[in-house]
C-alpha cells in the first residue's frame, strides 16, 4: 500500500511515521508549505497525481486556535479548502482518505459526546474543522477521526504545552491549570497507533479517538507529574473564570470512545501516568 502523509513535520505527524512504516506501506511524506503548499490547490492535485497513492492520511492543518481566530481566511484555505481538494481527488480516483478532526467541533455543553451528537463548534478553529469533516466525507472511502487533546514530548522539535509544563516542573516552578475544563486526553504514541490502524482498516465514517478518562487539564498535569516522579504540589488549579479569552472556550469536550473500542479492541489506552513513562523512554513508538 502506498500512503500520502500530510503534516509529516507536525507534532502528530512525527509520531505517526513510525507505526505507519511498520505496516510495510510506502509513505510519501509531505512536510509543510515549503514542500506541498496546502494553500495551492493546483499543487495539491499535481502532487497527488504524482504520488498516485492508495490512501491519503491528512493531518496537516493550522492546529492553533488563536491563529485560526486571527487569520480566518488563511485558516479556511488550509483547514477547509485543502481538505475539499484532497477529498475531490480521492473521490475521483477511488482512493481512501483518513482525516484528523478535533474534539473542538463540539460546543462543550455535554460531557461524553458521541458520534451521534451534532457538532456545534464555538471556536473559529472548531468551525474550520467541522466544515472540513463534511468535505472529507465527500470522498467515498473516508474516515474522519475526531482526536481529543493529545499530550506527550515533542518528536518534531515544535514544543507542545506538555513540553513547556514538564520543563517548568523539572525546574521547580509552580504551574497552574484549569480544573473546570474537561477533555478525554490521549498520549501521542497511542493516538498515532490508532490512526494508522484506522488507515489500514476498512472503517468509513466518523470515530472519536481519545482516552478512557474524562479529566481537567489540572488533573491531567498532576498525573503527568506523578508518572514522571516530579513534584505534584507544583501543579496548582485555577478556574476558567480567572482568565480572559479572545473567544469563548468549550467547557467540556470529553468524548465517548466506545465506537473506537469496538473497532480496535486490542488498542491499549494506558492511564496517563503509564503513558508518559512509556513515551519518555527513547525507543518506544
Ligand atoms: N495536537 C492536538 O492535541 C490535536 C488535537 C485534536 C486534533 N488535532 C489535529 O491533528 C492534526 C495534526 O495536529 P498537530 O498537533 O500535529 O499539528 P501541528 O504540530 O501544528 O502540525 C501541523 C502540520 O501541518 C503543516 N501545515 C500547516 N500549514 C501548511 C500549509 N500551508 N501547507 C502544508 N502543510 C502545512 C505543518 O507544516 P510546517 O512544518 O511547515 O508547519 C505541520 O506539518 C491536525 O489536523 C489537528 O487539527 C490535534
Amino acid at each position: 500500500m502506498q500512503i500520502v502523509l500530510t503534516g509529516a513535520t507536525g507534532r502528530l505527524g512525527a509520531y505517526v511515521r513510525e507505526p505507519l512504516a511498520r505496516t510495510g506501506s510506502e509513505v510519501v511524506a509531505w512536510g509543510g508549505a515549503g514542500d506541498v503548499d496546502l494553500e495551492d490547490p493546483a499543487a495539491i492535485a499535481r502532487e497527488l497525481d504524482r504520488a498516485d497513492a492508495d490512501a491519503v492520511l491528512h493531518l496537516a492543518a493550522i492546529s492553533d486556535a488563536e491563529t485560526c481566530r486571527r487569520e480566518p481566511e488563511r485558516a479556511r484555505r488550509i483547514n477547509v479548502e485543502a481538505v475539499s481538494s484532497i477529498a475531490a481527488w480521492c473521490r475521483a480516483k477511488g482512493r481512501r482518505l483518513v482525516f484528523t478532526s478535533t474534539d473542538m467541533v463540539f460546543d462543550g455543553g455535554k460531557p461524553w459526546a458521541s458520534e451521534a451528537d451534532e457538532p456545534r463548534p464555538i471556536l473559529a478553529y472548531g468551525a474550520t474543522k467541522r466544515a472540513a469533516e463534511l468535505e472529507a466525507l465527500q470522498a467515498a472511502d473516508a474516515a474522519v477521526v475526531r482526536v481529543a487533546l493529545m499530550y506527550g514530548p515533542t518528536r518534531c522539535g515544535r514544543e507542545t504545552f506538555y513540553d513547556k509544563a514538564v520543563a517548568n516542573l523539572r525546574a521547580g516552578s509552580v504551574q497552574t491549570f484549569f480544573d473546570d475544563e474537561f477533555r478525554t486526553p490521549l498520549d501521542y504514541a497511542t493516538a498515532a497507533k490508532a490512526i494508522v490502524a484506522l488507515v489500514v482498516s476498512d472503517f468509513r465514517g466518523v470515530v472519536h479517538l481519545g482516552g478512557r478518562e474524562r479529566v481537567s487539564r489540572f488533573e491531567m498535569m498532576k498525573r503527568v507529574a506523578r508518572g514522571l516522579g516530579l513534584d505534584e504540589s507544583l501543579v496548582r488549579s485555577n478556574s476558567r473564570a480567572d482568565a480572559v479569552f479572545a473567544e469563548p472556550r468549550p467547557a467540556d469536550v470529553s468524548m465517548d470512545t466506545s465506537r473506537l473500542a469496538a473497532l480496535l479492541p486490542s488498542l491499549d489506552r494506558a492511564p496517563i501516568e503509564e503513558a508518559v513513562r512509556a513515551m519518555e523512554r527513547p525507543s518506544v513508538g
